[in-house]
């Protein structure tokens, strides 16, 4: 019998009110995350993909139940996370955790790393106390750091180091989803690789799921076993990892992709076609919200928002030029009406 996925999304909207000045009256909604459904399998992970401000961390957010939506529902564990009481709720976060983006501003500078991986037992009450620094040591070495290292404060250490603290701090709750925001996008381009070989080898051994969030189509591609594109609150394209790189079907991931530097010399003087200006998200275009950037808009695309539809199995697009053709009705049937 097949498991029911770890994560299930269920047309999940979160709306946020944008106010004139601090305490102003509203004047309009940006929906951040606006009709989203997606699963997770145990053990997967998910690249999640778009430019900045097009609703990834509120996504993410939203799943570990950092956020309320304003509709819609996340299963997770088999639970639905937003109709649990407080204390239920404490317990599945122990198994959802967030690895922030940047690792310097997520550290209390007063305390070790030590103490601050501890205090996540500690919150949890995982474990008898007197085992806790038993187990924060264990977890130092499974992110390649050294015992001594939980002495440091974070000013002490670099921001690779750091990352592999904040991922340790994720691990030590034996989790069975880590939500990365953008993990590697605050590090230098030569640790980026070693924190993301780390991650790849930590999610083989613990069994983790993973929903990476990342605007670095190049860092996904590395990591991911499928892979949603997200375009202002909506995931207009989601596929298994090779065919999305190999056969992107949504004018938006063409132009993603179409920027990413080219591994191959002979393409690197190619132009990099221009997306144009991102709309503004209060006043989206009606119809399909990209199409005051796509090259291939038509009639259609003013009037209706397009809905996903699975052109291939596990790909699902959601634009008008790439609904399959309807079937011309037979003759045979056309003879019957
Ligand atoms: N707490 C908030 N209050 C109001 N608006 C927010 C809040 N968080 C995010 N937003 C808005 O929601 C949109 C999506 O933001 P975000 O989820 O951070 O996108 P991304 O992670 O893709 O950059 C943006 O327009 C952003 O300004
Ligand atoms: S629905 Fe139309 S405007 Fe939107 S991406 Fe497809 S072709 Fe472009
Ligand atoms: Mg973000």
């Amino acid at each position: 019998m097949k498991l029911p996925p770890l994560l299930q999304v269920d047309s999940l909207h979160v709306r946020y009110p944008v106010r004139k000045g601090l305490f102003g009256a509203t004047s309009g909604y940006v929906n951040a995350v606006d009709g989203v459904s997606l699963t997770l399998e145990r053990g997967e992970t998910l690249g999640l993909v778009g430019e900045s401000g097009c609703g990834k961390s509120t996504l993410g957010r939203t799943v570990l139940a950092l956020q309320r939506p304003s509709s819609g529902q996340v299963f997770f564990r088999n639970q639905d996370l937003f109709s649990l009481p407080p204390e239920k709720l404490k317990q599945q976060r122990r198994f959802a955790q967030l690895v922030f983006q940047n690792p310097k501003a997520c550290f209390d500078p007063r305390r070790t790393v030590g103490s601050s991986v501890r205090m996540a037992l500690d919150i949890q009450e995982m474990l008898e106390p007197s085992e806790r620094d038993d187990a924060v040591a264990a977890i130092f070495a499974k992110v390649g750091l050294r015992p001594e290292h939980r002495f440091r404060y974070p000013h002490e250490l670099s921001g690779g180091q750091l990352q592999r603290i904040g991922i340790a701090r994720a691990l030590v709750l034996q989790p069975s989803l880590i939500v990365c925001d953008e993990p590697v996008s605050a590090l230098d381009v030569s640790v980026q690789a070693q924190i993301l070989n780390l991650l790849r080898d930590l999610r083989e051994e613990f069994e983790l799921a993973l929903l990476f969030v990342s605007h670095n189509l190049a860092v996904v591609e590395y990591i991911a076993d499928r892979v949603a594109v997200m375009y202002y609150g909506r995931i207009v394209e989601i596929a298994p990892r090779q065919r999305l790189f190999e056969n992107p079907q949504h004018p938006y991931t063409q132009a993603l992709l179409a920027a990413v530097p080219s591994m191959d010399i002979a393409r690197r003087d190619e132009p990099v076609p221009r997306l144009g200006d991102p709309p503004d998200p209060v006043h989206l275009p009606t119809g399909c919200r990209f199409r005051n950037r796509c090259p291939l808009a038509f009639e259609r695309c003013a009037v209706s928002q397009p809905e996903a539809v699975e052109v291939a199995p596990g790909h699902s697009v959601a634009c008008w030029a790439a609904m399959p053709a309807e079937p011309a009705p037979s003759l045979a049937s056309a003879s019957t009406n």
